[in-house]
């Protein structure tokens, strides 16, 4: 979740650190901190706060130094303070490090420190790490990158670090494990993150680490590559194709209306190239060497968290309406710790924007091991679930760094329905006719996204509505199910109102019990084959008085006077509502959070990378 930076070379370190804290700041945001080193001393600032407070804390400081690292930090072990925050330093500032992950047997090693006389400053788990680096290197007389190494070996549980000392004046030492890592190549300079954002506007060569692997960063010295069992190992040299004017907001007040907006571009970008209405194709190149596996599938097996999962949720009902393969959708946290039944015939799909999110990892490896075949669905280019799968696709829809997935689901859903579409068509299970009308009316969703945005303003005045409430209810049934669940997902999130999806029909199961006039009820309530039954949920609404906001396809008049408030969408084939209804919920969200005077970009407690568990 912390975001990690580090530079050595002949420019000043300390814009390059702060710009790419500033880049990576959606990875956590409650404290941050910097290293550099100046003559025989590493000196340390650091604060609890985001990046701003950080350079304002360093302000009429001497930052100068050519070799820094700097961090910007998610709690997991420490309250967010002065002292917990990174980098951590030997009480000499001989050595520094700073680390994204979680040290698990943090407490023996503390113990047994504690006990050769080291004193512990935080509260963190990464201290005992620069402590134990210390001692090794103390006691058996090693350089720092071998103390290092011996040290992580010893280490239970993830890291991504890099380590300084003012005995290697030019070196980083970086090293990784379940935490991302990369490495970039500048004339005479190294640069380190755990982020390409932090490092494309300096280079675009890069190297990704893989676990329990480790580096020697020191400028004029070729790249070796060990693992953390000293063994020399190959690495490749890879080009960031990343745009720099995607990581700003671009005159929007905030990223995630930016990235709200972007969608009918980000929509099309997941379409190009795999999609031809002139040719009557739909063809996903990342997976055509799979397709026959996919095709013999027994069933797919879909993991993912948080709004990933919301996709996985729409892509079993796609799947099982166009191919007729049967589909599990599983949080990736609950799947790693149960027993599943998986066979060497189940296709596994990951879903992730980051391709970061360490339960979804640890599900792929669990499935691995059992021998399925794994498919990857990420946003991020490069990154450890995309390298992790067999095959799979990107969602090419840029960086999003608004910690609300907006863009990055409807690219998810569209990929998934470009899967279905394709599978269906090679496996024979759909007629040609719908088949192009499917691709026909896909290729206009960009469109009547963008008729969406153009109305905006209407959602503004339902968020004055909504704003004052503390509860709010979704409802949807079948495709539009998964659509409740993200819209609620969405305003939790960023306005701290709870909220909770369900499917309309369980409403009166349990939920009903909730309907007042203080109870908003959102209803998705679209053309579709369940339309009717929608209906009847929403007088049994009406009926205990809870007010109705509703979505409904354009036209629709029935509805509407039941509603207090209405949201029309573009008539769609009902597999395409979850793109078009979602667009309405998202700027809702966004809209009740700014009214509420929230951090839309950066919510409290959350982060947008998710490396533990
Ligand atoms: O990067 P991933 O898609 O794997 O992330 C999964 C969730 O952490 C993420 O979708 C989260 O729920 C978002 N903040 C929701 O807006």
């Amino acid at each position: 979740m912390c975001g990690i930076v580090g530079y050595t070379g002949n420019r000043e370190a300390f814009p390059i650190l702060i710009k790419g804290l500033h880049r990576m700041e959606y990875r956590g945001y409650d404290s941050a901190g910097v290293a550099l080193l100046q003559g025989d001393e590493v000196t340390v600032h650091k604060c609890r706060g985001k990046v701003s407070d950080l350079e304002d804390f360093c302000k009429g400081k001497d930052l100068s130094g050519h070799l820094g690292i700097a961090h910007t930090r998610w709690a997991t072990h420490g309250e967010p303070n002065d002292i917990n925050a990174h980098p951590h330093f030997t009480s000499d500032h001989k050595i520094a490090l700073i680390h994204n992950g979680i040290i698990e047997n943090h407490l023996v090693l503390r113990k047994a420190l504690e006990k050769a006389g080291y004193l512990f400053n935080s509260q963190t788990d990464t201290e005992v790490l620069i402590h134990l680096i210390e001692d090794i290197k103390k006691n058996e007389c090693l350089d720092l990158a071998e103390a290092v190494r011996l040290a992580l070996s010893q280490i239970i549980g993830t890291y991504a670090v890099i380590v300084i000392s003012v005995d290697n004046p030019n070196t980083l030492i970086v090293a990784r494990k379940g935490s991302p890592l990369i490495i970039g190549f500048g004339k005479d300079e190294y640069f380190a993150a755990s982020d390409a954002a932090a490092l494309v506007e300096y280079t675009r060569k890069v190297v990704y680490l893989n676990n329990e692997e480790m580096a020697v960063l020191t400028p004029g010295n070729d790249l070796i590559v060990k693992t953390i069992k000293n063994e020399i190992v190959p690495h490749s040299i890879q080009k960031l194709r990343m745009n720099i004017n995607e990581l700003e907001k671009g005159g929007f007040e905030h990223f995630m209306l930016k990235e709200i907006f972007e969608q009918p571009r980000t929509i099309r970008e997941s379409m190009r190239g795999r999609l031809s209405v002139e040719r009557e194709v739909v063809s996903l190149g990342g997976i055509v060497e799979y397709e026959e596996r996919l095709l013999q599938a027994r069933r797919f097996i879909i993991v993912a968290c948080g709004t990933s999962y919301h996709a996985g949720l729409v892509a079993e009902h796609l799947f099982e309406d166009l191919i007729r393969i049967p589909v599990e959708v599983e949080y990736a946290s609950e799947f790693r710790y149960r027993n599943p039944v998986i066979y060497d015939d189940d296709v596994v799909i990951a879903i992730s924007q980051s391709g970061e999110t360490a339960d979804t990892l640890a599900a792929i490896e669990l499935a691995r091991q059992k021998g399925a075949t794994i498919l990857g669905i990420c946003n991020v280019v490069g990154s450890s679930i995309a390298r992790a799968t067999h095959a799979g696709s990107y969602t090419h829809a840029g960086p999003e760094v608004g910690v609300a997935s907006t863009k990055a689901f409807t690219s998810q859903v569209t990929v998934l329905i470009l899967m279905a579409l394709c599978l269906a068509k090679r496996k024979g299970k759909i007629a040609k006719n719908k088949y192009i009308r499917l691709i026909e009316e896909l290729e206009t969703i960009p469109d009547k996204v963008q008729k969406l945005l153009d109305n905006a303003s209407a959602i503004e005045k339902i968020a004055q509505y909504i704003k004052d409430f503390n509860n709010v209810l979704y409802l949807g049934r079948n495709y539009n199910f998964p659509v409740a669940l993200e819209g609620a997902l969405k305003l939790k999130e960023i306005s701290y109102i709870h909220a909770e999806g369900y499917p309309a029909a369980e409403m009166k199961h349990g939920p009903i019990a909730l309907i007042d006039e203080n109870m908003p009820v959102i209803v998705i309530a679209t053309n579709n084959a369940t339309y009717e039954k929608v209906v009847s949920n929403i007088h049994e609404v009406k009926t205990r008085k809870g007010k109705i906001i509703s979505i409904v396809s354009e036209g629709n008049s029935e509805v509407r006077n039941l509603s207090d408030y209405v949201i029309e969408i573009p008539q769609t084939h009902e597999m395409f509502t979850p793109i078009l209804a979602s667009v309405p919920l998202q700027l809702l969200a966004y809209y009740v959070a700014v009214l509420r005077g929230k951090n839309v970009d950066q919510p409290r407690n959350l982060a947008k990378s998710v490396t533990v568990e």
